[in-house]
């Protein structure tokens, strides 16, 4: 098949570049002149794991364009895969999509299968449709073409094998057209796992909201209990075993931490609480998620407030991880940037090490905090501080060599926002060891 997919950021360019691993000819559209001059030189503007060697191996196939209408004289479906930010309201700001939309109405030459892939709320297919014929009106043309919707399902740092290996596609259609080429497309990525479900377009748009904020709602939902632990002298680590045991709830995704970040969680439990409350109900629970996580980047500062009062200047503090979580240098909604900056205005000094995000961090996040050291060894960011601080749990922290963190720190002490290790026997080594859910 013949396929462009506008939009080179993760989605686009992962959904891409497995398009054409299993064998179609892509073109790769994005206005931004650099990326796809770079990509066009093999640079790759994100770090993926395997997504570099999966665009060199198909470079044959892939062409990475800034102009939609190159990609058209060619292509038949269209993937709109650009950004759906968060508007100054929390709803999603659906400028880019219907921009793709309008483009699309005005380059194509032949019968087009527009594909929304994404994260748009419901009803957004029908106003693509309306920018798409808007534009074939202006141009006398009687082209014609179908809208689907086929939400993505990728986790950053897992994205490649998510996306050749999918649990599920979701497809929503409403001609049996659009319908067959969705499932001939995708046949390829189906063979040993996953199904695909076809639903009417609106529901397919939903799914996505739905599954995004269950899985928020699962994480607060441990914060909470975590943060009840605490209160009551319980351990959360062993609550979690304990429920997770029971297959209906399981053990996936309730594990209690920092709250959750990146791009996708907030923007989406944001978009849906606006979406349902300009349709006149009021989404409680998913406030309530939503409250509960911004809470939960503070639990850190708090626990850390009251081991040292409410000024911790003259303290210095390693933080280890940056990122919204590991493999990715995203930091988009991350918890550190509330915990380092709660840190950093109450006066303390903090040593940052992180195995991707530090460019990100140095040039965008904390470009103008002063009160930032960057290191380039996780054991070179802990010399001289005050406590060590685990806010993102890379695998390279998973078992450090704690004889050398107790030489470097100034004190055993430590701060695990992931809760990666084993209580008694750091204690049985002297560390002081706070961790999420676990009173003191
Ligand atoms: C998420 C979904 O998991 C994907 O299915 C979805 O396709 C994607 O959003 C999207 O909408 O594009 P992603 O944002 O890459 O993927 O990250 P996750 O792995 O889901 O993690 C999100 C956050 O939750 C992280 O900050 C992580 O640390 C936190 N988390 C996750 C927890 O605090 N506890 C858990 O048990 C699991």
């Amino acid at each position: 098949m013949k396929i462009a997919v506008v939009g080179t950021g993760y989605v686009g360019l992962v959904s891409g570049t497995c398009f054409a691993e299993m064998g179609n000819d892509v073109w790769c559209v994005d206005k931004d002149e650099e990326k796809i001059a770079g990509l066009q030189n093999g640079v790759i503007p994100i770090f993926e794991p395997g997504l570099k060697e999966l665009v060199q191996k198909n470079s044959d196939r892939l062409r990475f364009v800034t102009d939609i209408s190159e990609a058209l004289q060619e292509a038949n479906i269209c993937f709109i895969a650009v950004g759906t930010p968060p508007g100054e309201d929390g709803s999603a700001d659906l400028s880019a999509v219907l921009a793709v939309a309008s483009s699309i109405g005005k380059a194509m030459v032949r019968h087009m299968f527009v594909v929304d892939k994404s994260t748009v709320p419901v009803g957004t297919s029908r106003k693509v449709r309306q920018a798409i014929q808007h534009e074939l009106n202006l141009r006398g043309s009687n082209l014609t073409f179908d809208v689907i919707s086929n939400p993505e399902f990728l986790k950053e740092g897992t994205a490649v094998h998510d996306c050749l290996l999918p649990d599920r596609i979701i497809v929503g259609t409403d001609t049996d057209k659009a319908a067959r080429l969705m499932s001939d497309l995708y046949k390829p990525f189906l063979r040993s796992t996953g199904r695909l479900l076809q639903m009417d377009i609106a529901s397919a748009e939903m799914t996505k909201y739905a599954a995004n904020c269950m899985l928020a709602t699962k994480i607060s939902f441990i914060n909470e209990i975590a943060n009840i632990c605490e209160l009551v002298g319980a351990d959360v680590n062993k609550v979690r075993m304990g429920i997770g045991s029971d297959p209906r709830i399981g053990y996936s995704f309730i594990f209690p931490g920092c709250g959750y970040g990146g791009s996708c969680f907030p923007k989406d439990v944001q978009a849906l609480i606006r979406t349902s409350g300009g349709l006149g109900y009021d989404a409680r629970i998913l406030q309530a998620v939503e409250a509960v996580n911004e809470s939960q980047k503070l639990a850190l500062p708090r626990r850390i407030v009251a081991r040292y009062g409410e000024s911790l200047t003259g303290l210095h503090f390693t933080c280890w991880g940056l990122s919204f979580k590991p493999d990715t240098d995203d930091m988009r909604c991350a918890a550190s940037l509330v915990i380092i900056d709660e840190l950093t205005k109450r006066g303390a000094k903090v040593h940052a090490y992180d195995p991707q995000a530090e460019k990100v961090a140095r040039t965008i996040y904390f470009r103008d905090n002063e009160s930032i050291e960057y290191f380039d060894g996780k054991y070179d960011a802990l010399k001289g501080c005050d406590a060590l601080i685990l806010i993102t749990e890379w695998k390279e922290f998973r078992s450090p060599d704690f004889e050398r963190i107790k030489e470097c720190l100034r004190e055993p002490v430590i701060f695990d926002g992931r809760n990666q290790y084993e209580a008694e026997s750091l204690q049985e080594m002297g560390f002081e060891y706070h961790q999420i859910g676990v009173g003191d």
